[in-house]
């Protein structure tokens, strides 16, 4: 089985984008980190990333057909995309929400999140490592 982990706009300068915020590490270091805590489960990981929301839409309708489960770090669309949350209603498997920041801790803007109506659960703060736990959970969900 395999988990698509989704991620938006700007999460491709992860590790040079504000490392004061987001840290050091970068997306290849995310993928790497979530297939090996997909291995102990039997889980394939797919990570994908794109600045464009309608990209995001038309991965999250992929996954209908491809995917036991979803790990969505949609980024600022978090907070404004009614279009990714009406993709996820369309999704039946698990939804998990990542943000590596603690969004609560940050403008108020960043406080609301309209994929969270959806999401079986949010990881906030954890920084990188948020994923990874994620992952786990997913293991547990829809793993071996
Ligand atoms: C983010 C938090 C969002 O508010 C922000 O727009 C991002 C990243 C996070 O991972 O902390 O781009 O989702």
């Amino acid at each position: 089985r395999t988990i698509f982990v989704l991620n938006g706009p700007n999460l491709n300068l992860l590790g040079k984008r504000q490392p004061e915020i987001y840290g050091h590490a970068t997306l290849a270091d995310v993928e790497a980190e979530c297939r090996r805590v997909g291995e102990g489960f039997g889980l394939e990981v797919r990570l994908m990333q794109s600045n464009w929301e309608g990209q995001i839409v038309d991965w999250i309708h992929e996954a209908r057909e491809h995917a036991a489960g979803i790990i969505l770090n949609p980024a600022a669309l978090t907070h404004t995309s009614v279009a990714v949350l009406d993709a996820l209603n369309t999704f039946e498997g698990p939804v998990l929400e990542v943000h590596i920041s603690n969004v609560h801790r940050r403008e108020s803007f960043r406080h609301h999140s309209y994929v969270s109506l959806r999401a079986d659960g949010v990881i906030a703060g954890l920084g990188v490592e948020g994923y990874a736990l994620a992952m786990r959970r997913m293991g547990t969900l829809v793993g071996s």
